[in-house]
């Protein structure tokens, strides 16, 4: 079952001990598991040195948690790690503003991933499908004998589809159900046991034989409808934030180059939950990228509509992207911190985690273009730089909100200031934002 809460108010200004003990109230993993799993950066050199090859260490990233995240009527708390500022907290505040219209509603495809086999130098393409066709019960019999146990955890080759490409080519896709295997290594297996029968069928030399992570039939949709209330800023009705996201998706849906960043901003989010659970973040990135080029020019992953909700006047979020993530194998069998993500997020299967990544990636869309048809994305992250330079300057527990408001006040976020202003609140522990910290 999901998270008994994902809402956590004012977690952002306990310690990171008071964060962890929170975090395993709404969860229930031990807290003593969380400080072990992610001990050292949650890896420790000798079992990364089984990883990959001439390791000489690790190298860590911030672990950090989305809160207020409800999806399909569940809370989750999902871990993210990521290095940029502004992230965790803008997808944390989105999530907030998306529950007030009942949360995400997300679906998935089965995790079907396709399996390439490339025949060149094809004589008689027509011939060659026709074979394959012919032969078709045959070579998912022995695309099956490939992969055992994936057929005995109820998945495996369920298709195939024949191409022609090029003037020459004919390329064989299996489809191939991968449960909650991200399905790499199924797949490629699959490939190379089937290549001397598809080429010697279909005529032709024997190319390629690897997976595809262009994986459109394993497909996440995410929707939210958010009331116009809730996007309200200090400044602004939330009718006119509505207006502003409007224009900041049609932007991207006439311009591959704002696409692009629309599109970045997603990816903020979703990469790091893919990255804190173990999987494969650059076959992500393939499959979203080469998704969102479909029709032959860069679009949005994530488009906005105007909306109703409950009757009154709100904005509606849809976000369509292929995603291959897995919760068994690979990394995660060896990955301390990863296996600590997945059991943070107490899902059941593949699909379930790549619903919660589409989600953070629709909150972390949400918050950067209301961020940005706003206030612009600078005064957010002033506020956060502010607080790194604050720690910089020595200030330590709630000094460190402290120091950071009295800054962000001044206008005058440096080193400098900080360590005056910490100076001046250790001096005076009263001193209220608003005071001149020169
Ligand atoms: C920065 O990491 C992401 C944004 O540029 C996304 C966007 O522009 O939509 C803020």
């Amino acid at each position: 079952m999901a998270a008994r809460t994902s809402r956590l108010p004012a977690f952002y200004k306990i310690s990171i001990p008071e964060r962890r003990a929170a975090i395993a109230e709404a969860t229930g993993v031990p807290v003593e598991e969380m400080a072990s799993c992610l001990a050292g950066g949650g890896l420790l050199s000798e079992v990364a040195d089984k990883f990959v090859e001439n390791v000489l260490g690790t190298y860590a990233l911030p672990y950090g948690v989305v809160l207020n995240l409800r999806i399909n009527g569940h809370d989750y708390v999902a871990p993210m790690v990521v290095e940029e500022p502004s992230v965790v907290a803008a997808a944390s505040s989105a999530a907030k503003i998306v529950r007030s219209g009942g949360g995400f509603t997300a679906e998935t495809d089965a995790p079907i991933m396709i399996s390439q086999i490339q025949l060149y130098e094809v004589a008689d393409r027509e011939a060659g499908r026709a074979a394959l066709l012919a032969h078709q019960e045959e070579l998912l019999a022995m695309a099956r004998y490939a992969v055992p146990g994936l057929v005995e955890r109820g998945g495996g080759p369920t298709g195939l589809e024949i191409r022609t490409l090029g003037d020459d080519m004919l390329v064989v896709h299996v489809l191939v159900d991968c449960r909650d295997a991200m399905g790499a290594n199924l797949v490629n297996t699959i490939a190379e046991a089937l290549g001397d029968r598809v080429a010697e069928l279909g005529g032709g030399k024997l190319g390629l034989r690897i997976l595809s992570n262009l994986c459109d039939h394993r497909m996440i949709r995410v929707r939210c409808c958010v009331p116009a209330e809730a996007l309200a800023t200090d400044d602004l009705p939330g009718e006119e934030v509505i207006a502003g996201i409007l224009n900041a998706s049609r932007f991207a849906e006439v311009d591959p180059y704002r696409a692009a960043t629309h599109n970045k901003g997603i990816m903020n989010g979703i990469d790091a939950v893919v990255i804190a659970t173990g999987n494969d973040w650059r076959a992500v990135e393939a499959g979203a990228h080469a998704y969102a080029a479909r029709g032959g020019t860069y679009g949005p992953l994530a488009v906005w509509r105007r909306a109703e909700y409950e009757g009154r006047p709100a904005l509606e979020g849809r976000l369509e992207l292929p995603m291959a993530l897995g919760t068994v194998g690979g990394t995660l069998r060896v990955h301390p911190a990863a296996r600590l993500s997945l059991q943070m997020l107490q899902i059941t299967s593949a699909q379930e985690l790549a619903m919660v990544a589409a989600s953070v990636g629709l909150a972390s869309n949400l918050a950067a273009i209301r961020a940005l048809a706003t206030d612009g994305i600078q005064r957010g992250h002033m506020a956060l730089h502010a607080r790194s330079v604050a720690l910089a300057a020595g200030a330590e527990g709630p000094e460190v909100e402290h120091v950071a408001t009295l800054i962000v006040e001044a206008r005058d976020i440096t080193l400098e200031a900080a360590s005056r202003a910490l100076r001046a609140l250790r001096a005076n522990p009263h001193l209220s934002a608003g005071l001149s910290v020169g």
